[in-house]
């Protein structure tokens, strides 16, 4: 990329992650210019513009955003359904793409995404960011150092007692979201323990999934307060999901993701089982390391603060890798093998049996 001026982004869909998230990262970022803004809403990518980035051009269509020649990257902030046909629009544009995750609904999409971007020869990465809590990296240090052995059994979750996100709009609607919070918490903690356990690839897949509080509308998690909630619209998801995965070099993982359950409090955690040490991730900003020393059973427990604002460095890494050649943390294929994970968690929890990848 031609390094002497700024990467010029334009962002589709300007609700609440582009606006909590995405937004104050590009403003840390002095080598960004976001030039273009774009959501179906009347109005609001006008409102977004002029609020946020003035001098960004408005946009309903992303088409039409996409038919800028003087555009660099997408940034997609849209609802779930639309990542891949807006990903695989801005390859054929000529766009390098950063998208939100899941990186689509089904691995036909993810792997549409995937080709496309490979075929253009332009960069695509989805949104990864427990990678890049401080906690997240000192814990993948330890594993690629060997101090963790050989990692061969986990358990990963991201339980929520109540916070159905926009309810009845389109995260609990399965042909807009793809699913409950499998799909939407599944992505980050799954991710996140495959990542640390040294990405093995997925065999196997069982699980079964429930859906008990559609109708009850208590929250107390602020995440809830994401999308946009209808109370004549549709709820055709899970709200619970449990499950265990297979790998091919014999280790596990278990998993359980839930809007609302009844659990003492909202919480996400990483744990892994190594021959030599174990790893406990937990909210963001918490990670122990249990192993043994001198003949003893010892924790070590970084004091922190430990820095959990992992949108803003996955999108730096995103900036970086454009305009610095650095490494990409995320690469494709992991996006295919994760969304085939949770497509084969959903196939196993509506046939009852093991579902092979
Ligand atoms: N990484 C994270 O921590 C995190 C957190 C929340 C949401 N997300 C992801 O971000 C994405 C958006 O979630 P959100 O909470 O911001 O949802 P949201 O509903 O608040 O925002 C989505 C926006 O996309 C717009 N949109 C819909 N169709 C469009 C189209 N065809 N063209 C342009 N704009 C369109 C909507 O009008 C809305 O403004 C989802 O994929 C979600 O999974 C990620």
């Amino acid at each position: 990329m031609n390094t002497s001026r700024k990467l010029r982004i334009g962002i589709i869909g300007n609700g609440g992650i582009c606006r909590g998230a995405h937004t104050p990262a590009y403003k840390r970022d002095p080598r960004v210019e976001i030039v273009a803004a774009c959501d179906i809403v009347p109005g609001r990518a006008e409102a977004f513009a002029r609020e946020c980035f003035p001098g960004a051009t408005p946009y309903i269509d992303y088409r039409d955003l996409l038919a800028r020649d003087d555009i660099d990257a997408v940034d997609i902030c849209t609802p779930n359904y639309l990542h891949s046909e807006i990903a695989v629009a801005a390859f054929a544009a000529g766009k390098h793409v950063f998208c939100e995750k899941p990186d689509a609904i089904d691995p036909a999409k993810a792997q549409a995404m995937k080709d496309a971007s490979e075929k253009a020869g332009k960069l695509l990465m989805v949104m990864r960011n427990n990678r890049f809590a401080d906690g997240s990296r000192y814990a993948r240090k330890l594993v690629e150092s060997g101090r963790i052995g050989e990692i061969y059994a986990g358990r990963c979750g991201w339980q929520r007692r109540r916070g159905i996100p926009g309810k009845g709009g389109w995260f609990t609607t399965k042909a807009q979201s793809g699913g409950g919070p499998l799909i939407d918490l599944g992505v980050h903690m799954i991710d996140l323990a495959i990542w640390l356990m040294g990405n093995p690839r997925p065999v196997s897949v069982s699980g079964a999934t429930f859906c008990k509080f559609a109708n009850d509308d208590k929250s107390d998690s602020v995440n809830s307060a994401f999308g946009e909630a209808r109370s004549d619209g549709i709820f055709d998801v899970e709200d619970l999901a449990m499950g265990l995965i297979r790998f091919e070099n014999g280790a596990v993982l278990q998993i359980e993701f839930s809007w609302a359950s009844n659990v003492q409090r909202e919480t996400r955690y990483v744990e892994l089982r190594g021959t030599k040490a174990g790893i406990t991730w937990r909210d963001g900003d918490y990670v122990a390391i249990h192993g043994e020393d001198e003949d003893q059973l010892v924790d070590i427990i970084p004091p922190g603060p430990l820095n959990d604002d992992g949108h803003t460095r996955n999108l730096r890494n995103f900036v970086d890798v454009l305009l610095e050649g650095a490494e990409p943390c995320y690469k494709p294929q992991q996006g295919v093998d994760m969304i085939k994970i949770l497509a084969a968690m959903y196939e196993s929890a509506k046939t009852g049996a093991e579902v092979r990848i």
